[in-house]
């Protein structure tokens, strides 16, 4: 467990200042580097983010000492917990081997031969250096394919910080720094209407894709209906538009061959990355061969001018990222990786919601495969009990999650979380094959020892 300040008179925040004061002096130098301290926004954290010194396995450990279960695992990166041994062991060799070559090499041909044999869809495969550029390289893809210009994305579906995927509206404005003329060409709908995507597809000639993540918005943070997975499957192939599945999170996780080969809804275009490249940097777009064929050149008259998408990147299928990649594919392969992060996230769900119902809050833990997502009240009615099955689902009210529902309350929820040791991926997080029963019964007692921090504070709606 994290060491706890024993001083009962302490706020949460007063204990959260003095455990992690080697934090918070490492943040004072940030803040004159980092915009906000952070290189990330979903690493920003009030007052101060922790300060990271080491991590094995299922844990870290910050710079004051404190040890944390770890749910972030790399955001989402580390399927197989961090640091493990024959990842290690495989990217020390390389490197002594040399880090680029700036030309092709073996281990890219077996990096990319792992993804052809586990993603149903990956017909073809190319590596890019991150998840982002994979969804912004499958965007063109898919317009340059069908030669249309607009793309369907779904309400709260992240796919990255690319001008095209950060467009949440109309009526939302475009995003600061976005382009009108580029937000234009994004079509953005809620999800679970089949009727309406229907109608797009029919009364608009210009679609050319329709991107999402199979599991819902924010890895399931709003989950989404596998029947409307499927129903979008069987209209984008109706109306010949191409359907990216965006498995940055999902591929590898959910199964082996990720979402797609756990549903059996088969893509046009996957957008990869994250376990894909074994805790290294990479991403990748898999899918037909047809389509890939834009990646091509060509001798056809016109074609590299006019049909060839243009794709350079220094650390494309890097020799580090190739190697730690296939290391840990060759693993995912195995079957057990998936079997047991789901097994376990099932359980980590079950015993944190024992300890919410103990405590008469009405949200619940909820989530997917090895997802899970806390929302400690329901954010319709703080007094009415929500269950997991009520979240997002058909006929229910708009579901706010509660990072967005009440930010305040979150942000306490988190710190109260870090001073027992606990360390969340936003609003709950992933499992590793490092994480055990042990962490799961350990991260239980710290969210029921955080439950009776906020609620002595009176921070949690609902609740007396
Ligand atoms: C579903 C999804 N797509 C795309 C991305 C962007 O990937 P990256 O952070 O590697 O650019 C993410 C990142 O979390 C993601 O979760």
């Amino acid at each position: 467990m994290g060491t706890t300040v024993g001083t009962a008179n302490l706020t949460l925040d007063e204990q959260f200042t003095r455990q992690f004061a080697g934090s918070a002096a490492r943040f004072q130098d940030a803040v004159d580097i980092f915009p906000n301290g952070a290189t990330h926004d979903g690493r920003a954290q009030k007052p101060f983010p922790l300060y990271i010194e080491r991590a094995q396995g299922a844990h870290k450990w910050d710079v004051d000492g404190n040890r944390f279960i770890d749910f972030l695992v790399g955001h989402g990166a580390l399927l197989l917990g961090h640091g493990h041994p024959a990842i290690v062991e495989a990217v020390n060799a390389q490197m002594q081997r040399g880090t680029h070559y700036g030309a092709a090499h073996e281990r890219e041909v077996e990096w990319g031969r792992w993804v052809q044999r586990l993603i149903p869809a990956a017909e073809r495969v190319r590596f890019t250096s991150s998840g982002t550029e994979a969804t912004l390289m499958a965007l063109r893809l898919a317009r340059v394919f069908t030669g249309k210009n607009k793309v369907v994305k779904f309400e709260h579906h992240f796919h990255g910080w690319h001008d095209y995927v950060v467009v949440e509206g109309p009526p939302e404005p475009p995003p600061a720094g976005v382009p009108a003329g580029t937000a234009d060409t994004m079509v953005v709908l809620p999800v679970h209407d089949l009727e309406r995507l229907e109608a797009v597809l029919r009364d608009d000639s210009d679609v050319a894709a329709v991107i999402m993540e199979p599991t819902g918005a924010g890895y399931a943070t709003y989950p989404l209906d596998p029947d409307f997975l499927a129903g979008v499957r069987k209209l984008t192939l109706d109306y010949g538009v191409v359907l990216v599945m965006d498995e940055v999170i999902t591929g590898f996780r959910c199964s082996p061959g990720g979402a797609q080969a756990a549903t059996g809804v088969i893509p046009d275009l996957t957008s990869l990355a994250k376990i894909l490249a074994g805790g290294l940097p990479g991403g990748a777009v898999a899918g037909r061969a047809d389509i890939m064929a834009h990646l091509a050149y060509s001798d056809e008259p016109g074609w590299n001018a006019r049909k060839k998408v243009r794709h350079q990147g220094t650390f494309n299928a890097n020799p580090l990222s190739a190697t730690a990649g296939s290391t840990a594919l060759a693993i995912v392969a195995e079957g057990w990786p998936a079997r047991h992060v789901n097994d376990l996230a099932a359980l980590l769900r079950a015993e944190l919601n024992q300890v919410m119902d103990a405590h008469g809050l009405s949200g619940c833990v909820y989530g997917t495969y090895s997802m899970f997502h806390i929302l400690l009240s329901n954010p319709h009615n703080p007094r009415e009990k929500i269950s997991p099955a009520d979240i997002g689902a058909a006929g229910q009210p708009p579901f706010i999650a509660m990072r967005d529902a009440d930010a305040a309350l979150f942000g306490k929820f988190k710190r109260g979380l870090q001073v027992h040791g606990v360390d969340l991926m936003g609003d709950g997080g992933m499992l590793s094959t490092a994480h055990t029963e042990e962490d799961v019964r350990e991260a239980a007692a710290a969210f029921d020892r955080t439950i009776d921090l906020l609620k002595q504070e009176g921070t949690i709606p609902g609740v007396r």
